[in-house]
């Protein structure tokens, strides 16, 4: 591959690594996607695979729900990873780690990671970009946990990880459940 400088190349141009849990993948991680194509060539969404965070998702159901997502959209490549994501980007033309803020409560977490990821190696620069208002309260974790007591996620992750949910856990693929107070 001809290199120019580290980032781009003749093949892929500017690369950013998205890296997470992905478990499972929502629209506020899509959007984050969507827009950071607007900036880069190629986005590389990287799954880290970290058995101590006892994931409801193997990393095998993690990348088939991302890649089936993103099939249509040759400038995603979607990728796991394991051990150090310094690493891992040492391996592949990124310029940037990109991540997703979606209240200042995420600042603290992400403002470590950063300056970890950083110290490792002093030259990778983590971008943020807010995640739009439509998906501010949108987290894998509630997601998992309002679909484990049967509460209707459509419309926040992809259809099919609605229905992968659905099989984990145990429930009718039914469509949206309304919660009214006199349920
Ligand atoms: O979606 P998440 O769980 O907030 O993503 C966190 C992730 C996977 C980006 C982070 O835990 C990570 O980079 N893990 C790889 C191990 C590593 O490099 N740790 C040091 C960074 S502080």
């Amino acid at each position: 591959m001809a290199k120019t400088k580290k980032g781009e190349d003749k093949d892929m141009g500017k690369v950013a690594i998205y890296p997470g849990s992905f478990d499972p993948i929502t629209y506020g991680h899509i959007d984050v996607v969507e827009r950071a194509l607007e900036i880069f060539d190629k986005v590389i969404v990287a799954i880290a695979v970290n058995e101590e965070k006892r994931p409801l998702f193997s990393v095998e159901e993690r990348l088939h729900m991302v890649k089936a997502f993103f099939k249509d959209t040759p400038k995603v490549i979607v990728d796991s990873f394991k051990g150090l994501l310094v690493d891992y980007v040492a391996k592949t033309n990124a310029i940037v780690i990109l991540r997703g803020l979606r209240a200042t409560s995420d600042f603290e977490y992400e403002f470590h990671m950063a300056s970890m990821n950083r110290s490792l190696d002093t030259h990778l620069d983590t971008l943020f970009m807010m995640t739009s208002k439509d998906y501010f309260f949108v987290s894998s974790r509630t997601i998992k946990e309002v679909a484990r007591l049967g509460g209707g996620v459509e419309g926040l992750v992809p259809d099919l990880v609605v229905r992968r949910l659905k099989e984990k856990f145990k429930l009718p693929v039914t469509k949206k459940k309304h919660i009214r107070w006199d349920d």
